[in-house]
């Protein structure tokens, strides 16, 4: 059973949904849990203690999310998801808010529906805001006279890699599984100044910062904040509430 004092001891905005999602994953005894794309490891723990008998597998592209994980004496090594292959005792894998980034992943689904033994469980969420003002702002500037050239072929996501619930409950029972799909938006309830920007920063705006020097980045943060705070407005009580769409997929293969 899932235990509702830890979950709500985790209830913040970014845990939540993956809380939401393995909460439908219904495995007993699993004999390898993977976790493709496992950031800092925090959650990656959650699924060891879930499931202590299981070997656990995680892995992630970036070299300090990796360096995060093994701190927390999770075992993860670097990988992009891209190049993982299902091994024949894999019965469950999540991938939490990471498939957002790899375009063509619906290829990568369908790969490894094939590749999973029966039975396994294939369960991950994506954040679906991709028409969501923050985003649009961003990347309306950064097509900007002024941002063009400077930002080059920055990686925004111009091509929305990921699906609605519908997409991918189809592509999946295509392939022969029992599909369970949703979406929530969670109303985020922010604090503080610019906090949609501050939000951003480390998620949407990361491919921008990194094609930039120090003071562009000021530059073209300083030209966006104006513009979130007005789709964004902060309240009397200083709230900012800030809608944020995810899309959640657990599938069982055949
Ligand atoms: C928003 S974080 C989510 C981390 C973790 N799953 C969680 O829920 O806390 C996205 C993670 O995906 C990783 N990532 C992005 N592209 C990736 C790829 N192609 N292969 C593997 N990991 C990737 C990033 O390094 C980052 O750690």
């Amino acid at each position: 059973m899932w235990d509702p004092t830890q979950y709500l001891a985790f209830a913040d905005h970014r845990s939540r949904p993956f809380f939401d999602l393995v909460a439908r994953v219904s495995a007993e005894d699993p004999r390898r849990v993977v976790d493709l794309g496992c950031g800092p490891g925090n959650l990656t723990a959650t699924l060891a203690e879930r499931w202590p008998n299981a070997v656990l597998e995680a892995s992630d592209s970036s070299p300090e999310m990796v360096a995060a994980a093994r701190k927390r004496k999770i075992d993860a090594v670097m990988l992009d998801v891209r190049e993982w292959q299902p091994s024949a005792d894999t019965d469950v894998v999540v991938s939490n808010a990471v498939l957002q980034w790899v375009p063509g992943h619906d290829e990568l689904l369908a790969r490894w529906v094939k590749q999973l033994p029966q039975g396994a469980w294939l369960a991950f969420q994506v954040p679906g805001n991709f028409d969501a003002h923050s985003h649009v702002r961003t990347r309306e500037l950064a097509a900007s006279d002024a941002w063009r050239d400077r930002l080059g072929p920055v990686v925004l996501r111009e091509d929305d890699a990921v699906l609605d619930p519908v997409g991918y409950a189809t592509l999946l029972s295509e392939a022969g599984c029992e599909v369970d799909a949703w979406e929530t938006t969670y109303l985020q309830r922010l604090t503080g100044e610019d906090p949609v920007l501050e939000w951003i920063t480390g998620t949407a705006l990361r491919p921008v910062r990194d094609a930039l020097s120090d003071d562009d980045w000021q530059r073209f943060r300083a030209e966006l904040a104006p513009k979130l705070r007005s789709d964004y407005p902060q309240r009397a009580d200083s709230t900012t509430w800030f809608p944020f769409r995810r899309v959640f997929v657990v599938a069982r293969t055949p």
